[in-house]
């Protein structure tokens, strides 16, 4: 197969460019469609307050990500970069996509990672491996930022990058095993990430918060918090940003918000409850019946009489730092400004070059973000099933619902896991008590 030579953000690159869809069998991977997806990372290490990042590209491909951080992170942010993965093709790649961006690296094998190498000024020094990437890690002396991005199940590497990351460093995982995590294999999720996934409008917010979940089950074993800074879900994967904070009371916090949701379909209400006592409060128990102690029949009776269906062990608390996304949005308002400025100067290529950086769905993508970190809830509200479940005929404008219920003192939002969610901290009935008046009006 023929290399091709395409442009992302600030770099050059070769790459095997497929007839048909993009597929793992591709001599080295490269997937378009996950720029914005590399953009995130780019841009969230660009926002950090950090100087010498040590950062492992674990599973680099063609290594668009390790040259993108090499050239598009403010200088000093990186003090090293490696490029790994364990294809031989893919190594050969990346070296020769480092050569196309005059990039210098040094090839290392595993018994050479423990010696650090300098950044050469406010440059990063470079290393490329082809190493098993957990095998890289644990012969490593830790990292700043470790980004995981193998072809669908991250867990297997998860133990060893939670081991090596650092106090206050950043790991990066993306799963593309959706069927597992959205729930259309139920023992599948079970198997592989311990808990148990949700069918239906939530799937894609239950099966993000499953795998945070998972990946902090793991970091507590290390006596560490890794609380999510950015997470979402998009296309056919989710990915989530953690920051780690080291300390066993810290790691007893974060797990107390854990915990399960309850879904029922008949009126869409959804709870979220950190234990199964806490679940079991306010049940009554049927004294003598089979099931005594076990699992009562009221638990999950919905007071609307529907059957709830259970989700979890899932993270219950917040998906992004506020302050993050905004510092990404003017981050990228700041290099789009740049850009003017510069062609205003006559630098028309580096114009032409720059204003390609990001994707163009991004900086709307994180608008959506920001809106609906806003609003802090566990599940949000479909209206196709939500009117479906209520009998309400015709479908109410989404706007307009979600400023009925602003000015009725709700919070609010929108939500990028679904174009016809509201995420709300109304309860059912006041969401219908507003639909209710819009239509009448
Ligand atoms: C989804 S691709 C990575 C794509 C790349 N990060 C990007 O953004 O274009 C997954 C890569 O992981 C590599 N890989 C698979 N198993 C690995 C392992 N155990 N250790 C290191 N690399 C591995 C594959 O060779 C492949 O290049
Ligand atoms: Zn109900």
């Amino acid at each position: 197969m023929q290399l091709k030579e395409i442009h992302e953000g600030a770099a050059a690159l070769r790459i095997y460019a497929p007839k048909g869809a993009v597929s793992k069998d591709l001599p080295v991977f490269y997937n378009p469609i996950m720029r914005l997806n590399r953009d995130i990372g780019v841009l969230i290490l660009s926002c950090l307050d950090k100087k010498g990042m040590q950062i492992a590209d674990i599973m680099a491909g063609s290594g668009v990500r390790a040259v993108r951080l090499a050239l598009e992170l403010p200088a000093g942010r990186a003090g090293l970069i490696v490029a790994n993965d364990a294809s031989p093709d893919a190594v050969r790649l990346i070296e020769a996509n480092l050569r196309l961006n005059s990039l210098a690296f040094k090839l290392i094998g595993e018994n050479e990672l423990a010696d650090k190498p300098k950044a050469k000024g406010r440059k990063p020094a470079i290393l490329v491996s082809n190493l098993d990437a957990n095998m890289l890690l644990l012969k490593s002396r830790g990292f700043d930022y470790i980004d995981i991005d193998p072809f669908g199940y991250p867990g297997r590497f998860i133990d060893a990058a939670v081991s090596r990351l650092s106090r206050e460093g950043i790991l990066a995982v993306t799963a593309t095993d959706t069927s597992a995590l959205a729930g259309s294999q139920q023992a599948a999720c079970m198997r592989k990430y311990w808990s148990s996934p949700l069918r239906g409008p939530l799937m894609h917010e239950v099966g993000l918060r499953i795998l945070i979940c998972f990946v902090q089950l793991q970091g507590a074993r290390y006596d560490k918090a890794l609380r999510p800074v950015f997470s979402y879900s998009k296309d056919h994967y989710m990915r989530a940003f953690f920051r780690c904070e080291k300390g066993k009371q810290r790691v007893d916090k974060l797990l107390s918000e854990t915990g399960f949701i309850s879904y029922c379909p008949e009126c869409c209400s959804v709870s979220s409850f950190n234990s199964l006592e806490s679940l079991a409060e306010g049940s009554t128990k049927t004294k003598g019946s089979e099931t005594e102690g076990i699992c009562d029949q009221s638990l999950n009776s919905c007071n609307c009489r529907g059957k709830k269906a259970f989700a979890g062990r899932l993270w219950l608390g917040k998906l992004w730092d506020r302050e993050l996304i905004k510092g990404m949005i003017k981050m990228l308002s700041g290099v789009q400004g740049s850009i003017k400025g510069s062609n205003q100067s006559g630098s028309e290529d580096k114009d032409k070059k720059s204003s390609t950086i990001w994707d163009r769905g991004l900086k709307q993508f994180l608008e959506l973000l920001l809106a609906e970190s806003g609003v802090n809830t566990t599940g949000f509200y479909d209206m196709h099933a939500f009117c479906r479940a209520h009998s309400i005929q015709p479908l109410p404008k989404i706007e307009t619902v979600i400023t009925r219920l602003k000015k009725a003192g709700f919070r609010a939002a929108r939500t990028h896991f679904s174009p016809i969610g509201i995420r709300s901290d109304a309860g059912v009935e006041e969401i219908m008590e507003v639909i209710t008046s819009t239509r009448q009006q």
